[in-house]
């Protein structure tokens, strides 16, 4: 009970980081930094997903060779969580040997049981999702995820995985939470597509060279997909001391990849022995004024565009606090702007800037930090077990909001000499606010702690300064 295990999705080095891949990240430190607060021992998975046809076609296309061109993205990824201060333990690739000897160890023991079957694959395959599509998922002959990728008509031996088989296994666990979907209504649509029906899945491919090679047959290289979902179990396996955490408490994905990390993840498992995972849960997907973000709308927002304008703590407190977790969502700049002036600079901002003030003006003694202040308030336990954090963040700021509108009607710094029992229970609201919201905002609860340690208190630079210009929406 007391470890903790979470990872993100391994991000494709064809892309360079966007606030996409940061929104699913920032969430797990988020978690991570939480749990450890709480005192556990905690294990944050994060990495990339280097193999297959769309890295290698990337890495042509730029000139470079696949492990060349990988390793220039990977570090684009590293540096964009170093930005966004997300805390992870490991970052794994998928070109370290040890993973590739791992997942390769992975089939041949599901092949040794019995799960594995040579067959012809014809279909049309889809690059941009690295996956054959069905006649049921084109959008007038498209894939509807990439409607600019003509899907390629393929004919090849492949080595097959039993799916099929899985079905009513796969009702049960999931009927029953042995691995639980979240949330409640993304369950419902992976059982209701389940139930309609499974088949077989090719698991290997003659045409993509750059892979990790079949061990039982060199002239295929391990489907991309398959050797991506077994990460978050090799990692555990090759770094040292990890092994205690397998199974993870939780799966962090997007809602485009749900049904890979349960159908397909939880049946490969099934097969080659290995205990299942505890939760998977799918956020939703945002838009950037209300379209998709792609490279040829030109609308794609780096990590560092949003902490270039918000500061760290500010890009990491607007992302998770926009909308809820589980829903689909909007950005826009315009947006944004209001809600940093409004929950960060005038509200959090001023709240600790007034307080210091007050407590300089007052010259008060405040005592030492209560160890009451040190333990979450109820509602943030459960939100954070629901992983509702706009609604944490909503709850502080309204507490915030009300601390402020207190302080008004008080006016405590009328005849401050007599208000001093005011002004220490103010301070220790605040270093309590700071500790709720420290794996949010790890910087400025750490400002607010140290400004607020006393015994004397001095006011400080402003914590969040409010941005004079505006954006306007395009
Ligand atoms: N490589 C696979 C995952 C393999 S995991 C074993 C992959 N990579 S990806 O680079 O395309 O990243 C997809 C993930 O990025 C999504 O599942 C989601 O976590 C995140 N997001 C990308 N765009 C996003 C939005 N517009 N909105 C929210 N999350 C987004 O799929």
């Amino acid at each position: 009970m007391n470890k903790y295990y979470v990872s993100t999705p391994i991000y494709y080095v064809n892309d360079v980081p966007h606030i996409g891949h940061a929104y699913t990240t920032l969430a797990a430190d988020v978690l991570a930094r939480y749990n450890k607060q709480l005192g556990k021992d905690v294990f944050f998975l994060t990495g990339t997903d280097e193999h297959g046809a769309k890295v290698a076609q990337a890495a042509k296309d730029a000139g470079k060779e696949p492990k060349e061109y990988a390793d220039s993205v990977v570090s684009g990824f590293q540096d964009a969580w170093k930005l966004l201060n997300i805390d992870f333990d490991h970052f794994i690739r998928t070109t370290d040997p040890r993973h590739e000897k791992i997942a390769s160890e992975v089939l041949q023991k599901i092949f040794d049981n019995g799960y594995i079957y040579e067959g012809e694959y014809e279909g049309l395959y889809c690059e941009g999702c690295e996956k054959f599509l069905t006649e049921a998922d084109l959008v007038d002959g498209k894939c509807p995820l990439h409607p600019n990728k003509e899907p390629v008509q393929q004919k090849e031996k492949n080595y097959f995985f039993k799916l099929s088989e899985f079905q009513s296994w796969l009702i049960e666990i999931f009927e029953k939470d042995e691995v639980k979907i979240l949330p409640e209504s993304r369950k419902n649509e992976v059982l209701g597509k389940l139930k309609l029906g499974l088949q077989d899945i090719s698991v290997s491919r003659a045409e993509v060279s750059w892979g990790i090679p079949v061990p039982w047959d060199n002239s295929q290289t391990i489907y991309v997909w398959v050797e991506a979902l077994l990460n978050y179990h090799t990692a555990t396996k090759f770094l040292e001391g990890k092994e205690k955490f397998w199974p993870a408490d939780l799966h962090l994905v997007g809602k485009d990849i749900l049904w890979f990390h349960t159908i397909i993840w939880c049946a490969l498992l099934k097969a080659a022995g290995i205990e299942l995972p505890k939760q998977v849960f799918a956020h939703g997907f945002f838009t950037v004024n209300g379209q998709k973000m792609s490279k040829s709308l030109g609308n794609v927002i780096s990590p560092k565009e949003l902490v270039d304008r918000y500061g760290v703590d500010g890009a990491r407190y607007l992302l998770l606090s926009a909308f809820p977790f589980g829903d689909d969502g909007d950005f826009s700049f315009e947006k944004l702007d209001t809600k940093f002036n409004a929950e960060l600079a005038n509200n959090l901002g001023n709240l600790v800037s007034r307080v210091a003030k007050l407590c300089e003006t007052g010259n008060v003694d405040i005592g030492p930090q209560q160890p009451n202040s040190q333990h979450h308030l109820p509602f943030t336990e459960k939100h954070i077990q629901n992983l509702e954090f706009d609604s944490v963040l909503q709850l502080a700021t309204g507490y915030v909001d009300q601390v402020n509108k207190q302080i008004d009607e008080t006016k405590p710094w009328e005849n401050i000499e007599s208000k001093h029992h005011v002004l220490i229970e103010l301070v220790d609201t605040l270093r309590q606010i700071a500790y709720e919201i420290r794996p949010f905002v790890p910087e400025t609860a750490e400002k607010i702690q140290n400004q607020f340690k006393g015994p004397k208190i001095k006011s400080g630079e402003p914590l969040f300064p409010r941005l004079q210009r505006f954006a306007r929406s395009q």
